[in-house]
């Protein structure tokens, strides 16, 4: 197929073109590069060894979107979006900007061409909070912060689309905690300023960037008092895109899938196996609790092996070798490359 993908040169944007390339479809790409670097496009290329096409553009250019879309697409696969959720808090009209009006451009270029395949990064994040685990996709949905509403909003756009225009395929795929990087070492997350996620956070503290890991919250209700989150090699994650693709076909409308691993692990567990891939201990914490974060949520994963005939391979072992190698590859990120906005 011809794919367009939005957000390319981001963390998971990047893996995706790179699953989609392998899995032999034509890949075109567009970003702002306001949060990435199109290095990782270079790097996407080298590793597959196919040409892939990356434009500049930003998802609030209708004019750009029409003329972009207009040479004619069998699907999107929509990454672009603003992430930070408490950037969101601070500046919710950009995020509503960004994400929500943003995404209306992009179905509505889309609308003026024959194209309605789609698939959406959505989040576990609209599940609000967790009442139970494993978590299902008909856990009702709520927004805890301004990003969140965002991918609410986008969910509901797309679910009125479809139920409108019945041509629409829309895979809204609610991922989990998505961590790691490409085995190669060569594409990977590279987060602006000081992470908030545990992974990018545990990794810059043992090269020694930060001096400790802050544990926030050692009296949840867990297995060891931490909290407990579903991490997904970002590796896993692109292949289930690739797989939602080859099964659009089937959708009816817009349906929310999960992709995570269905096992859940706690901060403690992700900094020892980070330790064991780095081959050092990792200096840690434990702090009082991070407001507004849940104590435990895992995925239900059924859905995605029964609908898209995939599930996630890769174990919390190879998410930290992959990600330390990435960190140890790429101290600076893409560092002298990154031409970011
Ligand atoms: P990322 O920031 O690395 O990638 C997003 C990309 O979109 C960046 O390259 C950025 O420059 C681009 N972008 C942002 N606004 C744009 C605009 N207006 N026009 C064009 N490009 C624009 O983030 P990521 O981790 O790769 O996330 C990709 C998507 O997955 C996002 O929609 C995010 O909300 C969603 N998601 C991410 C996670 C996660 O933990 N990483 C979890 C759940 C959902
Ligand atoms: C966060 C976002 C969520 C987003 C997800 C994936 C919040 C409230 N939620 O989820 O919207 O979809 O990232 O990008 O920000 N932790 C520490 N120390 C740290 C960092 C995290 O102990 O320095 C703990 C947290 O308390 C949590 C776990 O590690 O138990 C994972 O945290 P994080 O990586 O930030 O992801 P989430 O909070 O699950």
């Amino acid at each position: 197929m011809k794919v367009l993908v939005t957000g390319a040169s981001g963390f998971i944007g990047s893996h995706a073109c790179l699953e989609l390339l392998n899995a032999g479809h034509e890949v075109v790409g567009f970003d702002n590069f306001s949060n990435s670097s199109p290095e990782s496009i270079e790097r996407v290329k080298t590793l597959s060894g196919k040409p892939m096409r990356l434009v500049k553009l930003d998802l609030r250019d209708p004019d750009g979107l029409d003329a972009l879309i207009g040479e004619g697409f069998d699907a999107v696969m929509h990454f672009a979006g603003l992430k930070a959720v408490g950037e969101s808090v601070e500046k919710p009209s950009l995020y509503h900007d960004n994400n929500v009006l943003g995404t209306h451009h992009l179905l509505a270029a889309m609308e003026r061409t024959p194209c309605r395949k789609l698939v959406f990064s959505s989040s576990c994040t609209v599940y609000g909070a967790v009442e139970k685990n494993p978590v299902d996709e008909r856990h009702p949905r709520s927004a805890v912060n301004p990003y969140g509403k965002t991918k609410l909003d986008v969910e509901d756009m797309c679910y009125e689309l479809a139920a409108e225009d019945k041509r629409w395929k829309i895979a809204l795929l609610r991922y989990f905690n998505p961590v790691g990087a490409h085995e190669s070492g060569r594409i990977g997350e590279d987060p602006q300023g000081v992470p908030n996620n545990l992974m990018p956070y545990v990794m810059q503290t043992a090269v020694g960037r930060r001096e400790f890991v802050n544990v926030w919250g050692g009296d949840y209700p867990t297995h060891d008092g931490t909290g407990v989150r579903d991490y997904i090699h970002v590796v896993d994650l692109a292949l289930g895109h690739v797989a939602a693709l080859d099964k659009l076909d089937s959708f009816k409308g817009a349906q929310a899938v999960n992709l995570g691993t269905g096992r859940g692990y706690s901060v403690l567990e992700l900094i020892a196996a980070a330790a064991k891939a780095a081959g050092k201990s990792i200096p840690h914490k434990i702090m009082p609790r991070r407001p507004g974060d849940a104590p435990a949520v895992w995925a239900d994963a059924s859905l995605a092996k029964k609908k898209l005939g995939w599930t996630a391979t890769r174990d919390l072992d190879q998410m930290c070798a992959d990600a330390w190698r990435w960190q140890t590859g790429n101290p600076a990120g893409y560092g002298a490359a990154d031409v970011r906005a």
